[in-house]
């Protein structure tokens, strides 16, 4: 370094810092060097990590995106330099210039590419300071998640999230070079559009030039990729962003990404084989994993009678069983009038205290459960506050059925059967990781199939599309959709990865009298079928192909590849539970002067 920057003017050390890299252009990433580079001259630029002074020796770690190298300042070396490193301080940005050497004895860090080696810097820059950070930039701090999402550039700069970002891209550019060498075409669609229903709120946005008129965000795009068959592109692909206005969970986000996919002239065999390619050209390209393919298919009737939920977790057991008949003339009057009684064997479940249990019995609350009945199979007894009420037969029927042996503890759960299923389902996998069942490591791919064509909504008193409204049903099922619509069946197909549903399509109507017959299942009118979607509907008399596709979640891919419990971590600039960014603080009030644009007015209660 030339000067120091505190005996600068601010214009001079404004000048100091714009000033080209010249002789410090990087050789190297700082996750480079190696002992194979030992005597070598190198420039290496990035953030400090940390400072420290020994000896006369001042030690930084330098960091960029690619990882650290430890980086000394040497008074033997460069007086000048050394002297000047007295300034440094986390976070600030520097270039240097030094030359490679191995470290001394016994501080070789084998744990790190770069961990042989040191650079003894012979001349630096400062490039630029910083103040200091709100948490330490370390993987090992664990910063509260409200500051990281404030300061999300910094969070960014910690190592996990950095290779989480890199680890993303490689599964776009493995996604995008797997669906072009099959002669997929990428094409983009609207953001500004009309809704299309996948099941959530919509986010709207207000025309301006269209008084009183919305555009909505796309829940997908899901019409324009089967428009798209329609004009004959036949294989389509799309890294979209969608958006839907829903409760957020942990692995839900406002808006998220798709790799949304259709294609012409195909059958649920066609989409079902390449989707399972390009998992298997993910993982090998990004984990260096074989996955086995053609992937294992569950029913839905299967998977919601053995595990309770539609994206089982098939990476250990537990599963549930319907006991309803064995206790219907129980003593027990919850079990004896319930629709679905359903039970989980859990062995050696048995040591399960009484806390474990408690928190359990709070946990199946979530899913509407008012309780959680419970036996442990002792030597000597049946410990249960339900026991007494059990009969003899009862007991010799769950201990045939459920194959009972000393040592275990069972679940039941009983009442509606959405609830049961949820409650008992989510409470397995739940008790999986409890106990420790689940192999962290294995990826178990799973598609379930025979999806019902619609589900009936209480709320709303009519049945809506399961999976949406443009699904075909199964052939067989053809005529159900007017006659039978609850026992009609969908050529829809999910795909479930260690219980996340990472993906989910379907075989299209492309004819336009099965779409009609499906709107009006759904409820339509004509008029508003043709209002809402008049615009398909046309298409479709159109010379329209058979078609079907799939829309993979990349932000729980990834999710999953990277071992994230949150898909925040997977994401740039995620949005909070509550649907905002700490960051921008968007949503934010706007002026009184774009409302008016906007044609829209406040209601009172509502400014503030
Ligand atoms: P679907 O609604 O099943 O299908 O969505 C496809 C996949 O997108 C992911 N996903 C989400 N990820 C994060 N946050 C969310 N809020 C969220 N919602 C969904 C899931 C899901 O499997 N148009 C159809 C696809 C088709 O039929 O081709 C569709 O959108 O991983």
């Amino acid at each position: 370094m030339s000067q120091q920057p505190s005996q600068h003017s601010v214009q001079e050390e404004h000048q100091q810092f714009i000033q080209p890299l010249g002789a410090f252009t990087r050789s190297h990433s700082c996750g480079q060097l190696t002992t194979n580079n030992i005597g070598a001259e190198v420039n290496l630029a990035g953030w400090v990590q940390f400072r420290r002074d020994h000896g006369g020796l001042i030690f930084i770690d330098l960091r960029d995106r690619a990882g650290l190298t430890q980086v000394v300042f040497s008074p033997e070396v460069a007086p000048a330099a050394h002297e000047q490193a007295h300034i440094i301080r986390s976070e600030y940005v520097l270039a240097i210039t030094g030359t490679v050497r191995a470290r001394p004895e016994g501080m070789a860090n084998p744990s790190m590419v770069t961990g042989g080696i040191e650079v003894v810097v012979t001349e630096w820059k400062l490039l630029n300071t910083s103040k200091t950070t709100p948490f330490v930039v370390e993987d090992r701090a664990d910063p509260n998640e409200n500051l990281r999402l404030e300061y999300r550039y910094l969070d960014l700069r910690r190592p996990r999230m950095t290779q989480n970002l890199m680890l993303r891209h490689r599964v776009s550019q493995s996604v995008r070079r797997y669906l072009d060498e099959l002669e997929f075409v990428e094409v983009e669609t609207p953001f500004l559009t009309k809704s299309t229903p996948e099941g959530a709120r919509d986010f709207l946005v207000p025309s301006r030039t269209n008084e009183g008129e919305f555009y909505a965000l796309p829940q997908s795009p899901q019409l324009f990729k089967q428009l798209l068959m329609v004009s004959g592109l036949d294989r389509y692909f799309q890294v979209a962003r969608c958006f839907r206005d829903e409760d957020l969970r942990a692995d839900r986000q406002p808006e998220f990404t798709q790799v949304d996919i259709e294609m012409s002239f195909v059958n649920e065999e066609a989409v079902m084989s390449m989707a399972e390619g390009l998992m298997a050209r993910v993982f090998k390209e990004v984990k260096g994993l074989d996955i086995t393919t053609p992937f294992p298919r569950m029913p839905y009737a299967e998977a919601m009678g053995r595990y309770g939920v539609d994206k089982p977790d098939t990476r250990f057991d537990l599963p549930l069983q319907d006991v309803t008949s064995i206790v219907s003339g129980s003593g027990f009057r919850l079990f004896a009038t319930a629709k679905l009684v359903k039970a989980m064997r859990v062995p050696g479940g048995e040591s399960l205290t009484r806390k474990e249990i408690d928190d359990f019995t709070e946990f199946v609350k979530i899913y509407g459960a008012q309780g959680l009945a419970w036996i442990k199979i002792r030597e000597d007894e049946w410990q249960s506050p339900i026991a007494k009420f059990l009969s003899e037969d009862e007991r010799a029927g769950l201990t045939a059925a459920l194959g009972l042996q000393v040592g275990d503890i069972v679940f039941f759960q009983a009442g509606e059967p959405d609830m049961v299923n949820a409650a008992l389902g989510n409470l397995r996998v739940k008790l999986g990781h409890h106990l420790g069942l689940i192999d962290e490591n294995s990826f178990n791919f799973l598609w379930v199939t025979r999806f019902p064509l619609f589900e009936y909504n209480p709320e709303e008193k009519r049945y809506v599309a399961c999976h949406h409204p443009f699904t075909s049903p199964e052939v067989e099922s053809m005529d159900l959709v007017r006659t039978d619509p609850a026992n009609a069946l969908a050529r829809a197909y999910d795909m479930v990865l260690n219980g996340s549903e990472v993906g989910g399509g379907s075989i299209r109507n492309h004819a336009g009298h099965i779409q009609r017959d499906m709107f009006e299942a759904l409820g339509f009118t004509q008029e508003e079928a043709e209002t809402q979607f008049g615009f398909l509907l046309n298409a479709l008399e159109f010379g329209a192909p058979p078609h079907g596709g799939i829309a993979f979640g990349l932000d729980r891919l990834v999710m999953l590849l990277t071992n994230s419990s949150s898909i925040r971590d997977v994401i740039a600039f995620p949005k909070t539970q509550k649907g905002t960014c700490l960051m921008t603080d968007a949503p934010s009030p706007v002026s009184a002067r774009q409302l008016r644009e906007l044609h829209l007015k406040l209601r009172e209660e509502e400014k503030k």
